[in-house]
């Protein structure tokens, strides 16, 4: 029996605040996430059941019981607030998904303090901006990730702690720089956590728009609500369950379904911090017996691309439950789990601002392979039209995706941006930015963003930040950058540039120019392609048309070219 049981019967008389109540959520007004997810699950009397199931290179593996984890944020928790870290400060996690990013982010709310995790993949220019945006003041980093920091740290007066989880002694600490370990650290048995109150920021999460830098999505301790019951009703999770999420904390999946949705519940969890290979995955779902799975479309075509000679080789009998989200899931991919795992993988739709997930497909719902499924209880989901914003009746006609706002886990704001935010809401709905249409049993059909932002292998790449990088470069006088299909990453990042006089074309200069923004963005924003061409479409007062370039890439009808001279 799932722990829904019936869509239907759920919504009927569904209602946040009912909710709160039975999951017990407040003492007094005081909630604290770092608490709720550890001391709480202690006080059950599950202290000794496993919480984290880590795996790194080389097969590597620790374990932490529920009182470990306690245990363990109370003394980041007590390590930072000795540093005069206090409430509301922003706390940068910069760590590879090591258990200290696991335990060092309950730590972090656990003060009170606001926790803002960042890609470690990230170069020191998608590191600085992130860093200045939300003028932090400590940052949690590993020995590997430390250089990039220093490079940009004279530029960062505001950063007062850099903290290194795994120094070795062997190198002398630069400026600013100190040192924290979990294994030589005493362990903190009594902690005043912080008394948190449900509009209290938790966690900044920065994701890109189409223009400008990208923006640091605010969320509230109260956000448990929706992280915790979506947690509970989608991905099914049981007292029993080995749960895997394979998503980086980077991401809002990693936190709110690798942290907060399964250790609210009390819930064993996997990592594995090792790179993907079809192989390396399959053998770590044996090994742990895992048995809900939450994943991405990219990762599931890349197995599907491995063969389903190579499911076989595994016993991955333990499997009972699979999820996804991120992009667009393809019914092929549905239908293919479904042959090798016993099980299709679940849609779900949601996105870094709605911080829990919105359309999703249930257990013991009918699915249909290629959508997305239906609202969550409580959310109130429709498609508006995209002149008038007004709800479309008509089934199969697509507008854009809209929410009622009020659901717990919604941003409160986008950081120092309050216009942006609201931008977001037209005629009291919040518009996420994708276009759908719902058929007549009310499933919801992705079609597609209704902006410029490039969703490759379920990461939000901005074109904006892209061609100010190539900018950067000596030899680029002009950029334009849009998404270009792939067969696995459904969208890869293409960049179309001008030289600067003096310069060749050629594959040697490509490779430098590619290279050069893995280094300054990540290894996911790196064009895959740089076409070179003389002149790019521009409008009239010479803004670029990426548009046009979209179109010719997917083999698009381009439409009215009368923008190419105009303003739009
Ligand atoms: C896209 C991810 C199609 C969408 C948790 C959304 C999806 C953006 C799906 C959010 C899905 C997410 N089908 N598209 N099931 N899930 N997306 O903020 O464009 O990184 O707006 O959060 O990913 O991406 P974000």
């Amino acid at each position: 029996m799932s722990n829904i049981g019936s869509y239907d019967e759920r919504i009927k008389d569904f209602s946040w605040a009912l909710s709160e109540k039975e999951l017990e959520y407040r003492d007094g007004d005081v909630i604290n996430i770092g608490w709720y997810c550890s001391d709480r699950i202690c006080q059950q009397g599950n202290g000794d059941k496993p919480a984290l199931i880590w795996e790194g290179l080389g097969g590597v593996e620790k374990r932490y019981t529920f009182n470990d984890v306690r245990l363990a944020s109370n003394t980041i928790g007590h390590f930072l607030r000795g540093l005069g870290i206090s409430a509301e400060d922003r706390v940068c996690l910069f760590m590879d998904k090591i258990p200290e990013l696991y335990l060092g982010f309950l730590g972090v709310l656990k003060i009170g303090a606001i926790a803002q995790p960042l890609f470690s993949a990230f170069g020191d220019e998608s590191l600085y901006v992130r860093l200045e945006n939300a003028r932090t003041k400590a940052i949690i980093t590993q020995r590997k990730h430390v250089g990039k920091v220093r490079k940009i740290v004279e530029k960062m007066p505001w950063l007062e702690h850099i903290i290194i989880v795994d120094h070795d002694g062997k190198k002398e600490l630069k400026e600013r720089e100190t040192v924290f370990s979990l294994e030589n650290a005493d362990p903190v048995e009594q902690f005043e956590i912080h008394p948190t109150t449900a509009e209290s920021p938790s966690v900044l999460h920065y994701t890109s728009g189409t223009t400008g830098q990208p923006k640091g999505v605010k969320h509230v301790h109260y956000s448990l609500i929706s992280q915790y019951l979506t947690a509970r009703w989608v991905l099914d999770l049981q007292d029993g369950d080995i749960y895997w999420c394979t998503a980086d904390p980077g991401w809002v999946t990693g936190t709110s379904y690798g942290i907060i949705g399964p250790w609210s519940l009390g819930i064993t969890q996997c990592v594995l911090d090792t790179g993907f290979s079809p192989d390396s995955w399959y053998k770590f779902i044996q090994k742990n017996r895992v048995t809900v799975w939450y994943s991405a479309p990219t990762a599931i075509r890349s197995l599907m691309k491995a063969g389903s000679e190579k499911v076989k080789e595994y016993d991955l009998s333990s499997l009972r439950h699979l999820a996804s989200v991120g992009e667009p899931l393809n019914a092929e991919a549905v239908i293919w789990s479904e042959k090798v795992f016993g099980r299709p993988f679940l849609d779900t739709y949601w996105q870094t601002e709605t911080g829990s997930m919105m359309l999703t497909n249930f257990p013991g719902m009918k699915v249909k392979p290629g959508s997305m499924g239906k609202p969550f209880p409580g959310i109130i989901a429709t498609v508006v039209d995209v002149d008038t914003f007004e709800p479309i009746a008509e089934p199969g006609k697509v507008g854009l995706i809209a929410f009622k706002p009020g659901w717990p886990a919604m941003m409160r704001t986008y950081w120092n941006n309050e216009e942006t935010y609201n931008s977001k809401f037209i005629n009291g709905w919040y518009l996420p930015g994708d276009r759908a249409h719902i058929d007549n049993e009310g499933y919801f059909w992705f079609t597609g963003r209704d902006d410029d932002v490039i969703n490759t292998g379920g990461h939000l790449v901005s074109p904006f930040e892209v061609e100010s990088a190539l900018l950067e470069h000596e030899a680029v006088a002009e950029s334009a950058v849009v998404a270009k299909p792939d067969e696995v990453n459904m969208e890869v990042v293409k960049a179309f540039v001008t030289l600067k006089p003096g310069f060749e074309p050629g594959p040697d200069l490509e490779l430098k120019i590619m290279n050069f923004i893995r280094k300054k963005l990540s290894p996911l924003a790196m064009p895959q392609e740089i076409e070179y061409v003389d002149n790019l479409p521009k409008t009239r007062s010479g803004k670029i048309m990426r548009r046009l370039l979209h179109a010719r890439e997917w083999g698009e009808e381009i439409g009215d070219t009368s923008t190419l001279e105009d303003d739009e």
